[in-house]
């Protein structure tokens, strides 16, 4: 009896084998999504070109002054020398390599057409087409020296909802409108993040135009305070693990603990606040009573006056309870009831 389960189980094993085997034998012949060489040109532009240096591309033409000297002078520029261990970065090492273009562009050609009012260009297309790249390649040009360790605010990058999403870093760090328009400095200030995220997040202006919102508009806090757009381990981009302490980084008196607890509502503020903007006061989801009677009956107090019985029923109850957050000063009968 034993020796023949043991038999079978050899078959089965022998099954199993064959299964796994097969599946292999599946994944060897499976093809890439694109042959290799259409994916090298995708990031690294036309193979049959050569690199030709900033210089050789920008000799014959002043076009691009204003991109050269901008990128010169930021951080990516010329500071960087071979000597400093970073990369050396230069225009074809987001455009790809220049050769192709500049072919048959001297001095003499960009005077002649000069003469003739025309202004000479160069052959764009032989550039990588950076702009209409799908998205994850696009940040590809970017993440090949920003690695997350070169980098270290992108580790979570690959994870991010943004990268997901289809999101690239060219969506929000626009490299050479910066150097046409800006200037050399490529960092983001935080006064301009929201003007960048509300390029795509409209819901979120509707947020923070309600009457009661944080002072983001005001630019007193900013998105960045809460949330990293290169992507986090914690939900919603968020730079804190839970909610408690997203708020109470800046909030810190109603982190406790205290002796007398709100049970555990307060551990998720956002039982009872909205986080960007709200109708109510004091962003609060509901007014009141309304926002206690969803988990409190009300009452009467002991008081005899009725007018005041009826006021603990239908008014703020905050204004008797205004330790809501936690306390740790008992009641009159020696509970937490958050009287003061
Ligand atoms: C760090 C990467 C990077 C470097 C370095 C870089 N560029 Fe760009 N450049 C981009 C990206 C991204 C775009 C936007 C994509 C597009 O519009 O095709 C762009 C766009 C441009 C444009 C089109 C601008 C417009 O207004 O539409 C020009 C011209 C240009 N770059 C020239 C240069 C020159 C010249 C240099 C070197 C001095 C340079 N770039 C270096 C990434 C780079
Ligand atoms: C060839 C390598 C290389 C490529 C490609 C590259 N970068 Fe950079 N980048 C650097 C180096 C080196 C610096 C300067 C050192 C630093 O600040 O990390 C820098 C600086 C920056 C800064 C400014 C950081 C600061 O604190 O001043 C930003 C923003 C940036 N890069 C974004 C990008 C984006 C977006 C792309 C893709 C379009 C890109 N980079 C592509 C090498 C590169
Ligand atoms: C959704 C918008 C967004 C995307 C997408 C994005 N970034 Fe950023 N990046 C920011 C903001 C905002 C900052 C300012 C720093 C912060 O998080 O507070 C920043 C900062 C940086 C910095 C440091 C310079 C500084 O301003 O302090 C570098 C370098 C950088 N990003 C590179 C990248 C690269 C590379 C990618 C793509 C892999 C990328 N970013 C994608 C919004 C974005
Ligand atoms: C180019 C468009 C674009 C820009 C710019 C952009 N986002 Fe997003 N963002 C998205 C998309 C797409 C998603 C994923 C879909 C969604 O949840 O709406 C997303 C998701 C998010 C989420 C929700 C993540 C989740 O887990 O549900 C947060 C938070 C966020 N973005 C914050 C920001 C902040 C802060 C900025 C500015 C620094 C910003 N975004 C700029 C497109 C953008
Ligand atoms: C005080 C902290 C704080 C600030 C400032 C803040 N957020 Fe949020 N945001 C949050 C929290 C907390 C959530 C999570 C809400 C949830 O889980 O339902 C969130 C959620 C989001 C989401 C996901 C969709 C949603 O509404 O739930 C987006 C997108 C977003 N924020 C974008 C932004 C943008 C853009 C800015 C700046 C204009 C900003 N946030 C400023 C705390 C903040
Ligand atoms: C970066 C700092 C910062 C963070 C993080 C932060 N807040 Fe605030 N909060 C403020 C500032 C500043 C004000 C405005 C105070 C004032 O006007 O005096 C404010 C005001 C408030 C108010 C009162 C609003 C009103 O209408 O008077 C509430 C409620 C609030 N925050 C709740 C939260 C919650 C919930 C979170 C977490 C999702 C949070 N805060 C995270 C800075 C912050
Ligand atoms: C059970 C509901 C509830 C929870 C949960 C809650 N709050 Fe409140 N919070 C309120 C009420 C109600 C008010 C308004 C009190 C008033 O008007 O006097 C308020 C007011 C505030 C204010 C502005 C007035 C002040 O006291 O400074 C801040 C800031 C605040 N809450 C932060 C937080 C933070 C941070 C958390 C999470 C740790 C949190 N709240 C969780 C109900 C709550
Ligand atoms: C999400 C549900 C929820 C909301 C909203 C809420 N509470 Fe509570 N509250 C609780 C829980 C749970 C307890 C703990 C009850 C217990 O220990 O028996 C509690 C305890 C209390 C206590 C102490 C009562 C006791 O028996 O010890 C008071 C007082 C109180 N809440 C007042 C309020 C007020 C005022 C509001 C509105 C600003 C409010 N609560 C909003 C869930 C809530
Ligand atoms: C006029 C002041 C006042 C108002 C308004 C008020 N309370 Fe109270 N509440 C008290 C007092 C006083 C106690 C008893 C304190 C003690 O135990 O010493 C109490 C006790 C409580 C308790 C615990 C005992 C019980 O009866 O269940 C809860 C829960 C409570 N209140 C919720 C609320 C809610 C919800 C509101 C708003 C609808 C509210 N209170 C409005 C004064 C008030």
């Amino acid at each position: 009896m034993k020796r023949i389960v043991t038999l079978r189980n050899i078959f089965f094993f022998l099954v199993l084998l064959i299964v796994i085997l097969a599946g292999c034998e599946t994944l060897k012949i499976s093809k890439p999504i694109m042959p290799v060489r259409e994916y090298e040109k995708l990031i690294v532009g036309r193979l049959d070109a050569q690199y030709v240096g900033t210089q050789n591309c920008l000799s014959a033409c002043h076009y691009h002054d204003t991109i050269r000297r901008n990128f010169e002078a930021s951080t990516m520029g010329v500071q960087l020398t071979r000597k400093s261990g970073m990369p050396v970065v230069n225009c074809e090492s987001c455009h790809g390599p220049g050769s192709l273009a500049i072919e048959g562009l001297t001095p003499e050609k960009v005077a002649e057409d000069a003469k003739e009012g025309k202004q000479t260009a160069c052959n764009y297309d032989t550039f990588i087409d950076i702009k209409n790249l799908p998205p994850q390649a696009q940040s590809l040009i970017c993440l090949k020296c920003h690695t997350a360790n070169a980098t270290f605010n992108l580790h979570n990058w690959n994870a991010g909802a943004h990268a997901i999403s289809d999101v690239s870093c060219i969506d929000c760090h626009n490299i050479c409108k910066t150097f046409k328009k800006g200037g050399p400095d490529l960092t983001v200030k935080p006064r301009d993040t929201a003007a960048m995220c509300y390029k795509c997040h409209q819901e979120v202006i509707a947020a923070f135009s309600l009457p009661s919102r944080h002072p983001v508009p005001e630019k007193r806090i900013f998105c960045t305070d809460c949330h990293d757009a290169h992507g986090t381990t914690n939900d919603k981009l968020l730079k804190k693990p839970t909610i408690k302490e997203a708020c109470t980084q800046c909030h810190a008196e109603k982190e406790g603990p205290f002796a007398f607890e709100h049970a555990d509502t307060t551990e998720d503020c956002k039982t009872c606040h909205s986080p960007h903007g709200s109708v109510n006061d004091k962003l609060l989801l509901l007014r009141e009573p309304f926002l206690c009677l969803q988990c409190h009956s009300g009452h009467r107090t002991s008081s005899t006056s009725t007018a005041e019985s009826k006021s603990a029923r239908f008014t703020r109850c905050t204004d008797c309870h205004s330790q809501i957050h936690g306390t740790d000063i008992p009641s009159a009968s020696g509970e937490g009831r958050f009287i003061q």
